[in-house]
């Protein structure tokens, strides 16, 4: 498995190496062992978070490049790295919740807590319903304690971590079992449960277009000290839904490669026209990351051989082919003359 490259929160698990007092203050209020299994979920879901980012943005302009994930990356308050945080907690939190319900930790299990009880009408609670509360717990242990910073991007950063963790809660769905008479479906249990974390993913990019910029009071900001500041951030927050992403900074160019950001641009990307299935959004990928980019699309064919017509003979040989297959792709290419930038340029922004 390819291990995270980038991982912000290993920060606390520096207690390895000598010099770092505070860490190992940390380590000894949750004991070794404790602190060790966690740690370990915590980098699994951390990369799954990352996948999941990768997939959602795969036709996006920007496509969550590893360099956006990277500590360095997330010291932006974009858009985009507000996805990041959210994804990245709610990966952790989800990975949490199932470990416990799959048994796989010892001081945690199903949620039971309701089994027994009235639901509602027709149902009792009963089953293993997932224990969200301790994998939310343990995210904001671990996720929310990499920001130790005062400033109002810490703040948006912290609430992007819950609006993520609240993603997994409001996508949790009941799932029930009939009893009864040759389950006649007179009585029914049932127990909550997560969602894929694809369809998490997917509520958290809708959250990303949605996503509101921060009015906060830039004067006061500038000018207060840290309580100072705090108030500003505090009235800044009053009037936005916890469940939903915020960003303090516009987003860069993402069409154009920009190294001291770490993007790469549009130029070289793969993008796709025709094909069964697509999406409105994929089939517009090429408008997308070419076009609107100032780009040309160009076909590129490759050419694959791989075995064919294979026969079976009795016994035991098996005769095939050489078949081979042409492959076409689209990749977004320069145009001949100029930088290949600023023409044909009807949108900016993060699309
Ligand atoms: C938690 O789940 C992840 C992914 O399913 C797995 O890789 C990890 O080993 C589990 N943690 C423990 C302590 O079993
Ligand atoms: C890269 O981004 C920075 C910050 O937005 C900007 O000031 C700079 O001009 C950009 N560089 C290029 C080559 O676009």
């Amino acid at each position: 498995m390819k291990m995270v490259q980038s991982l912000f929160w290993l920060l606390p698990f520096l207690y390895m190496c000598p010099g770092h007092a505070w860490v190992a203050s940390n380590f000894l209020m949750t004991g070794p062992k404790a602190y060790l299994t966690y740690a370990r979920s915590v980098q699994v879901g951390t990369q799954s978070g990352i996948e999941e980012c990768k997939q959602q943005f795969a036709w996006d302009r920007w496509n969550c490049p590893d360099s956006a994930t990277q500590l360095k990356g997330l010291r932006r308050a974009t858009r985009e790295t507000s996805f990041v945080h959210a994804i990245s907690a709610a990966g952790v939190m989800y990975t949490l919740t199932r470990n416990c319900s799959l048994g796989d930790l010892d001081n945690c299990g199903c949620d039971v807590s309701k089994n027994g009880k009235i639901g509602g009408r027709g149902w009792l609670w009963g089953g293993c319903s997932d224990n969200v509360d301790f994998g939310e717990r343990i995210s904001k242990q671990y996720v929310d304690a990499q920001e130790t910073g005062q400033d109002s991007r810490a703040a948006v950063n912290l609430h992007n971590n819950e609006a993520g963790r609240l993603a997994v809660k409001a996508t949790m769905k009941r799932i029930c079992r009939c009893h009864g008479m040759s389950e006649s479906c007179s009585v029914q249990t049932c127990w909550t449960q997560l969602s894929d974390f694809r369809e998490i993913g997917s509520y958290l990019k809708i959250k990303h277009s949605q996503a509101q910029k921060l009015d906060t009071d830039k004067k006061r900001m500038r000018a207060g000290n840290s309580a100072d500041n705090r108030g500003a951030i505090v009235d800044a927050f009053g009037s936005i839904a916890k469940t939903e992403l915020i960003y303090l900074e516009d987003s860069p160019d993402y069409c154009r490669k920009n190294t001291s950001l770490g993007l790469y641009g549009t130029e070289g990307r793969e993008c796709v026209q025709h094909g069964e299935g697509l999406t409105q959004w994929e089939r517009r990928s090429c408008r997308r990351l070419c076009h609107e980019c100032g780009l040309r699309v160009e076909e590129r064919r490759t050419e694959v051989v791989s075995s064919c017509n294979c026969k079976f003979h009795w016994c035991c040989k098996v005769n095939c082919d050489d078949c081979s297959q042409v492959i076409v792709k689209h990749v977004c290419a320069r145009r001949d003359g100029g930088d290949g930038h600023g023409i044909r340029r009807r949108h900016r922004g993060p699309k």
